[in-house]
């Protein structure tokens, strides 16, 4: 089977209620990422940081798999679909993508402060500030916060390297290291792109779907699969 690799971000999840980042009514207009995306917030503030968390756990309780998702996980039929997400939520795992690797961590996971491998499956939404890690250390959200090293990035590299087709669908590909994974597909990959704002891909042989996730996964099944 050829393997198709995706590189997913918030705009996948925007069909099922969660907010993007950029857009507009995006995260960062009501949030200050310094203020509680960074190392340095969870030091000065963690009970902000803990609240802004805490609150789209919560959102995502609410939330369903979108058509979006859904046709990603059915396009396992036909081809070695592996996903690379920048989203923190588990709406790909629970649309049935069998290989999601998350770059930018996962919201329904906590880790100990003091050792980045004692990750923990969080109990319900809330994680409440003080709880400990087996260590004894605060436990913090499992998310790579801005300045932080992106863990999978090898990984991810690895993957994209031997796509032999590449979809990039909701993300503005504003932040590196994972914008750059399009530069690490084989040369001869065709490259699609799903978004209803074409995103900066100055590559040539670019597909381009101006469509959201649902339409755009549609159209590209047709044109991947012929339905
Ligand atoms: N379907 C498809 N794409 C959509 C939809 C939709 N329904 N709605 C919006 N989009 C597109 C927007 O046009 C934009 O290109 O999704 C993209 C969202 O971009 P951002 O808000 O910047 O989100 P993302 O690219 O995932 O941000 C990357 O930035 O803040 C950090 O860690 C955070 O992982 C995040 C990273």
């Amino acid at each position: 089977m050829k393997k198709l690799v995706v590189l997913s971000g918030a705009g996948m999840s925007q069909e099922s209620g969660l907010r993007t980042f950029r857009d507009m009514g995006g995260l960062w207009e009501e949030y200050d990422v310094s203020e509680v995306a960074t190392p340095e917030a969870w030091e000065r503030n963690p009970e902000l940081v803990n609240r802004f968390y805490n609150e789209r756990r919560r959102q995502l309780q609410d939330c369903e798999p979108n058509q979006g998702h859904r046709l990603l996980a059915e396009l396992e039929h036909d081809f070695d679909v592996h996903i690379i997400t920048q989203n923190v939520d588990d709406l790909h795992e629970r649309a049935g993508s069998s290989k999601v690797l998350h770059l930018h961590g996962e919201l329904k996971k906590v880790r100990s402060s003091v050792d980045p491998n004692l990750i923990l499956e969080l109990d319900g939404w809330e994680l409440k500030l003080g709880q400990k890690c087996p260590k004894g250390s605060l436990l913090r959200p499992h998310i790579v916060w801005f300045g932080e090293a992106v863990p999978a990035m090898d990984q991810a590299i690895d993957i994209a390297s031997q796509a032999d087709l590449f979809l990039v669908i909701g993300t503005s590909l504003n932040v590196y290291p994972a914008a750059g994974l399009v530069h690490y597909t084989p040369s001869a990959c065709p490259l699609y792109v799903v978004d209803p704002e074409r995103p900066p891909i100055s590559m040539k042989g670019v597909t381009f779907i101006e469509e959201k996730a649902g339409a755009g996964m549609v159209k590209l099944k047709k044109l991947l699969v012929g339905q």
